[in-house]
């Protein structure tokens, strides 16, 4: 079916092409959710030196609990958006007082945390624990929407896009499916010039097919 084929393209590309990122060698909750969080609005690159910097300055959410909130701000500095450094450092006291230190696996535990909304648990739990759970983020959202040659802006049918994410979503192999859906937006699904000639979705993309992926995703003025 479609939905085979989608996935064993991408899981194959994945393996062949994938990039190799500190926090995807990580199992531990704590490393991959520091990781999301600092992704939520900053590049890769970025990013890369400030997470090892921080599981240097705090290592375990133990440890980020128990930080001074002044020495948090810190070691955020220069990443910008401060509210996710007050956030992060709320929802370890959280983990620490009400989840016996260790990150909830429940989605709901999860999105009941300062800073963690739907997304950003769904990347956590897959990657750390493997669960089954879709992501949706704005590159995934601009994937999916190519994919199906959605003919309404993003904003507007949310519900149809989470839909879509859980039902192509590999139930075998969740981490690498989403780590692999978010590797597609960010080096080869791009907003701009969309490399559909290396993309391993190329066949079955209506987009492409009807080559108006420079026009998709729909602009979501209203
Ligand atoms: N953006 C958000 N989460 C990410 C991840 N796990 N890997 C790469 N980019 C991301």
């Amino acid at each position: 079916s479609v939905v085979l084929q989608l996935r064993r393209s991408l899981l194959d590309w994945y393996a062949e092409f994938g990039r190799d990122l500190p926090w995807r060698r990580s199992r531990d909750p704590y490393a991959i959710w520091i990781s999301e969080i600092m992704l939520q609005q900053t590049q890769v690159k970025t990013v890369l030196p400030y997470y090892d910097r921080w599981l240097g300055t705090f290592p375990t959410v133990q440890a980020l609990a128990a930080a001074d909130q002044q020495a948090v701000l810190k070691a955020w500095q220069g990443l910008g958006y401060y509210a996710r450094a007050r956030n992060l450092h709320r929802a370890a006291q959280a983990i620490v007082q009400q989840h016996q230190g260790q990150f909830p696996r429940q989605i709901t535990a999860a999105m009941a945390l300062p800073g963690i909304g739907q997304t950003t648990a769904g990347g956590i739990l897959s990657a750390a624990f493997n669960q089954p759970v879709p992501i949706l983020d704005g590159n995934v959202k601009r994937v999916l929407a190519r994919l199906v040659a959605l003919p309404h802006p993003p904003r507007k049918v949310l519900n149809q896009l989470w839909q879509l994410s859980e039902t192509l979503l590999d139930p075998q192999y969740p981490r690498d499916f989403n780590q692999a859906l978010m590797d597609l937006g960010a080096t080869i699904c791009t907003r701009h010039n969309p490399a559909c000639l290396l993309c391993p979705w190329q066949q079955h993309c209506q987009a492409y097919n009807q080559n108006v992926q420079s026009e998709l995703p729909m602009s979501e003025s209203r």
